[in-house]
C-alpha cells in the first residue's frame, strides 16, 4: 500500500447540487485529495463537476454501479475513462466487470460490488437466488479476481473474510464512523483504525464529514486516524 492516508479517504459528495459540492470541495481544501460521485450528484450536473475535480488535481470516485450488456458497459465505461476519474463500480456480473475491464484503458480503475449490503438472504431468495449472501460475496470476490477486476465495495465487516479471496485486489469501505459519531441508516458500521485494520484500502467516508459543523477538522481527525492505524 503506497498511498499516503490523505489518498485513503474517499469523502462521499451526496449532496444535490454543483454548487453545494463545489462549496464542500472549497470548504475541504488540501485536506481531502479523493471523492466519490454517486448517482445524486451525477445526475445533476456531476459529469462536468468530476473533470473540474480532476484538472484540479484532485481524484474522481464514480460510483455509477453499472450493469447492462456488455456492449453497453463497455462505451460507457470508454467515456467514464475520457473524465479522468480514478474508479468506478459495476455490479458483479461476470459479463459486465469482464466487458469493464477490458474497456477501461490505463488510468481508470474497476471497482465491483459483489452484493449490496441492504440485501439480506431474503432478499436474495425474493430476487430468486438460492444460496446466502456471504456465499454469494465470496464467490463474486472470486469472480472478480479472476477477470482482472482492481478492486471490490464491501464493508469492513467483510473486509477480512474477503480479503484472503480477494487477494492484492484493493478493498473500499464505506459505513466508516468515528467513534461517538451518528450512525445514520448505516447498519455495519467501524471506525477508521478498525477498518485499517480489518484490511481495507480506502475509507468511505459521507455524513461524518458533509454533515460536520467543521467539515475540514472531521477530515483530518479521520486522516489523523487512517496514519495511526498504519498498514
Ligand atoms: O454518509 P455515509 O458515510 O454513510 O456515506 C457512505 C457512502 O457510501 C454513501 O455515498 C453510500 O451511498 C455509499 N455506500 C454505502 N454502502 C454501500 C455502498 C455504497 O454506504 N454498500
Amino acid at each position: 500500500m503506497l498511498e499516503t492516508a490523505k489518498d485513503r479517504l474517499i469523502v462521499a459528495l451526496d449532496v444535490s447540487s454543483v454548487v453545494a459540492a463545489e462549496t464542500l470541495v472549497d470548504r475541504l481544501g488540501d485536506a481531502v485529495s479523493f471523492y466519490k460521485i454517486g448517482y445524486q450528484l451525477a445526475y445533476a450536473g456531476g459529469f462536468p463537476f468530476a473533470e473540474v475535480l480532476v484538472r484540479s488535481g484532485k481524484k474522481v470516485f464514480l460510483d455509477l454501479k453499472l450493469h447492462d450488456i456488455g456492449n453497453t458497459v463497455a462505451k460507457g465505461v470508454e467515456s467514464v475513462a475520457k473524465l479522468g476519474a480514478t474508479f468506478l463500480t459495476v455490479h458483479a456480473y461476470p459479463q459486465t466487470m469482464k466487458a469493464a475491464v477490458e474497456a477501461r484503458g490505463n488510468g481508470l480503475k474497476i471497482l465491483a460490488v459483489t452484493v449490496l449490503t441492504s440485501y439480506d438472504d431474503n432478499d436474495l431468495a425474493e430476487a430468486g437466488y438460492a444460496g446466502n449472501v456471504g456465499d454469494l460475496v465470496l464467490k463474486r470476490a472470486a469472480q472478480a479476481r479472476d477477470i482482472g477486476v482492481d478492486g471490490l465495495v464491501c464493508s469492513a465487516e467483510e473486509a477480512a473474510r474477503v480479503r484472503p479471496v480477494a487477494g492484492s485486489l484493493s478493498l473500499v469501505t464505506p459505513g466508516i464512523r468515528p467513534a461517538g459519531a451518528d450512525a445514520g441508516d448505516q447498519k455495519r458500521i467501524m471506525t477508521p483504525a478498525r477498518a485499517i485494520a480489518a484490511g481495507t484500502d480506502y475509507l468511505v467516508v459521507g455524513r461524518p464529514i458533509v454533515e460536520a459543523p467543521d467539515p475540514k477538522k472531521a477530515a483530518q481527525a479521520i486522516v489523523a486516524e487512517i496514519a495511526a492505524a498504519g498498514k
